[in-house]
C-alpha cells in the first residue's frame, strides 16, 4: 500500500514519523519472507495517537512491527502500512534494580547491558532475536524462565482508548506465549525489576543456554524460531521429529534438521511455500497424535 496523499505526507513530517516507500518485509523479518508496502517510523511516541487518528480518518490500515523475529508476512503488494518505532537513545536506563528500557531495544544487547551491571534474570532469552517490546507482548520465554517475571510497569498505546497508558503488572497477565495486551497495542517502554546477581554468574548462564540453543536450533538460518506453541505437557518439535518431517519442504521453505519446530527460509520460499508446510505439518500432527498445533508464529495474510 502506498501512501500517496500529499496532505497525509506533510503531516507525517509533522508529527516526526519517516515515510519509506515500498520497504521489502523480507528485509525486515528474520524469516526473510514478505511483500512491500510503505513503512512509517515513528521518532516520537507522544505523536502515535495523532498518528492513528490521522491514519484512521484516511482510511489507511496499519501493522504495528516489533523486531521481525516471529512473523510469517504475506507475499506481493501489501494491503496495509506497517508503522515501526525508532529506538530511543539511551535505550536502556539502570535505577538500582530497575531497569528502564525502549520497547524498541534489542532483546540481546539489554540482556547484555544489564548484565554487566550485575542485574540477572533474563539469561534463558539471551540468542533470542528481537525487541523487547515484541519479547513483552508475547511473553517470550525459554529454559523455564518468560520475560513476564520480571515486568512492573509498562507503556503501551492501546488502541480501544487511542491513548498512551502506563499499566502496573498486576494490570497484565502473562502466560505461556500470550498476554492480556489487544493484538493492536503497541508496547512503547516496560520497566524490569531484575535480580542482584555478580556478572561472572550471570555470564556463567549465558553461557549454557548458549550453548544449549547452538546445539539444538538451526540458529544461522532464517527462521522465525518456533512455528507452533507447545500443547500442554508436549512437544511439538519432538512430536513433529517422531513423524520423521525433519526438512520436509514445500519450495524453499523447509522443516529444520536441527529441530522439527523451526521451519527454515532455505532460499527463496514464499509465504504460500510456508503456509502450505505449516498446514501439512499441522495436519499430519492432528492425524497422527490427535493434537491441533496452535501457530506460535503471528501471520500477517495479505
Ligand atoms: N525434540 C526432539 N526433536 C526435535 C526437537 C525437540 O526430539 O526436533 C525433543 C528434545 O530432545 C527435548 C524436547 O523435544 O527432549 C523439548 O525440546 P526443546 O528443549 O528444544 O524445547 P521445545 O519444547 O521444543 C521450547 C520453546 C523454545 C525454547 C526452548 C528452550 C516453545 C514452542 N518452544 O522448545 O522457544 O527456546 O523450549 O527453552 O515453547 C520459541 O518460542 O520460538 C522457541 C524456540
Amino acid at each position: 500500500m502506498r501512501v500517496s496523499d500529499s496532505k497525509i505526507v506533510a503531516k507525517l513530517a509533522e508529527l516526526n514519523v519517516e515515510l519509506q516507500h515500498s520497504a521489502s518485509l523480507s528485509d525486515l523479518t528474520s524469516l526473510g519472507i514478505g511483500g512491500t508496502t510503505d513503512l512509517l517510523r515513528i521518532k516520537s511516541h507522544e505523536s502515535l495517537p495523532d498518528l492513528l487518528n490521522l491514519l484512521d480518518t484516511n482510511h489507511v490500515p496499519h501493522k504495528f512491527l516489533g523486531g521481525g523475529s516471529n512473523l510469517l508476512v504475506g507475499d506481493g503488494d501489501l494491503p496495509w502500512v506497517v508503522l515501526q518505532l525508532v529506538r530511543s537513545e539511551p535505550d536502556v536506563v539502570l535505577d538500582g534494580n530497575l531497569a528502564h528500557v525502549d520497547a524498541a531495544a534489542d532483546l540481546g544487547r539489554m540482556i547484555t547491558f544489564c548484565a554487566k551491571n550485575d542485574l540477572g534474570g533474563m539469561e534463558g532469552l539471551i540468542g533470542v532475536p528481537g525487541t523487547v517490546g515484541g519479547a513483552l507482548r508475547m511473553n517470550a520465554g525459554a529454559y523455564g524462565m518468560q520475560i513476564g517475571t520480571y515486568v512492573r510497569e509498562v507503556k503501551v498505546y492501546r488502541a480501544a482508548s487511542r491513548k498512551i497508558e502506563v499499566l502496573r503488572d498486576h494490570q497484565i497477565s502473562f502466560e505461556y506465549r500470550h498476554t492480556s495486551f489487544a493484538p493492536d497495542d503497541m508496547m512503547l517502554a516496560v520497566i524490569l525489576e531484575l535480580p542482584s546477581k555478580p556478572y561472572k554468574e550471570i555470564l556463567q548462564g549465558i553461557r549454557i543456554c548458549n550453548e544449549k540453543r547452538r546445539s539444538s536450533q538451526p540458529l544461522g538460518q532464517k527462521s522465525a524460531g518456533c512455528i507452533f506453541k507447545n500443547p500442554p505437557g508436549v512437544s511439538a518439535g519432538r512430536m513433529i521429529d517422531e513423524l520423521g518431517l525433519k526438512r520436509l519442504s514445500v519450495g524453499d521453505a523447509q522443516v529444520s534438521d536441527r529441530h522439527a519446530n523451526f521451519f527454515v527460509n532455505a532460499g527463496h520460499a514464499s509465504a504460500k511455500d510456508m503456509q502450505s508446510l505449516i498446514a501439512d505439518v499441522r495436519e499430519r500432527v492432528q492425524k497422527s497424535f490427535g493434537v491441533s498445533l496452535e501457530n506460535e508464529v503471528v501471520v500477517w495474510n495479505a
